[in-house]
């Protein structure tokens, strides 16, 4: 159980860490195309965001606190901050990376829920999961040259 409310607590803290790096490039790109990119970022922030509310009350459901200040997330996540503004197309391809990051995050969280019989949790994680793997499909799609 401890073993599964700690990786609750590293995917919390990765998607937010995931969902500051979406506003931050919705707010910092630039180029011919932004405004494609410029919503593209912001549906994906949104949506994102809009999961961390119940993600840290599903986790206070497993029996223990949230982490929730800047120095406890950049403990915890497994997204590296970008601090440098970068190219349309670079901001693309490492929010993609940093997706399949969370994609795997998050199944191995998945698993760990269904070992103790979290199925509440599992069900939450797996809409993680597919919310993601959408998030995915639309920064391919508009990755493809
Ligand atoms: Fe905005």
């Amino acid at each position: 159980m401890e073993e599964l409310r700690q990786g609750a607590k590293v995917a919390f803290a990765s998607s937010f860490s995931f969902y500051l790096k979406a506003h931050n490039f919705h707010w910092n790109v630039e180029g011919v195309d932004f405004k494609q990119y410029h919503d593209l970022f912001g549906n994906i922030y949104e949506e994102v965001y809009g999961s961390i509310d119940t993600f840290a009350e599903q986790i206070r459901g497993l029996g223990t606190y949230v982490p929730a200040s800047y120095s406890r997330f950049s403990m915890l996540t497994q997204i590296e901050d970008e601090t440098t503004i970068l190219p349309q197309q670079e901001m693309v391809q490492e929010l993609l990376a940093d997706n399949e990051k969370i994609i795997k995050v998050l199944k191995i969280l998945f698993q760990q829920s269904e070992a103790q019989g979290e199925y509440g949790f599992s069900d939450f994680v797996a809409g993680r999961i597919d919310a993601h793997r959408k998030h995915g499909w639309m920064l391919r799609a508009s990755s493809k040259v």
